[in-house]
């Protein structure tokens, strides 16, 4: 890109790509990074991009751990959108989950000030889960807005609407205060206040 891009959104697991184009479409002085470790989703992904011509869009074939260990060291990412994510439903498959406390923190690391993670599910126990990892886990490291819709919507969206299945939508905003610092503790909630009150 001739300019240097404004801001990187990265969607982690983009599958087809739909939602990706899109977004990509909507903010051409942006750099937008699709994620996607099946190598058959990402050939199908890279054709939609090369297709509609996007030349503000990267996508990388790698697991989303690979970049979120080595490829991104410093702030630099405004929006990470988890969409759809593969639930893991049984007990024992659950730590394969890409929304997991190590990927959590490796988001809030790499995140800009007041960066965001948007997740969106159709599994009603995932998304509990997820809500209650984040407000027992990282009760300050983040502000929480549910939402009622993605401004686009990724295959499976599509898929799932015509099904008739409930959707879940939130959002994330990053603050201050690094993971793990301070726990859902109510004294350390009392005393993590009073210090942002300064
Ligand atoms: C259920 S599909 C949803 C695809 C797309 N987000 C959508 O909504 O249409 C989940 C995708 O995430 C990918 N995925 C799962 N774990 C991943 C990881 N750790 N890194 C990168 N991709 C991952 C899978 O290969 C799969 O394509």
């Amino acid at each position: 890109m001739e300019t240097q891009a404004r801001h990187l959104h990265v969607e982690i697991g983009m599958g087809r790509g739909a939602f990706l184009a899109e977004f990509a479409k909507a903010h051409p002085k942006d750099l937008c990074i699709g994620i996607e470790r099946a190598s058959a989703w990402f050939k199908y992904a890279q054709e939609h991009i090369v297709a509609l011509g996007l030349s503000n869009v990267e996508l990388l074939n790698i697991p989303a751990e690979d970049f979120l260990t080595q490829q991104t060291t410093k702030p630099c990412v405004s929006n990470y959108f988890v969409l759809f994510p593969d639930p893991w439903p049984k007990k024992d498959q659950r730590r394969r989950r890409v929304l997991c406390p190590r990927n959590i923190k490796r988001f809030w690391h790499t995140l800009l000030p007041h960066g965001q993670v948007t997740f969106a599910t159709d599994h009603l126990d995932y998304f509990k889960a997820i809500e209650k990892l984040m407000a027992t886990e990282f009760p300050l490291s983040f502000t929480r807005e549910q939402l009622s819709a993605l401004p686009f919507k990724t295959h499976y969206q599509q898929k799932y609407e015509r099904q008739g299945r409930p959707l879940y939508f939130v959002r994330w905003t990053k603050t201050a205060f690094p993971p793990g610092l301070i726990r859902s503790n109510p004294i350390d909630l009392a005393f993590a206040k009073s210090i942002s009150a300064h």
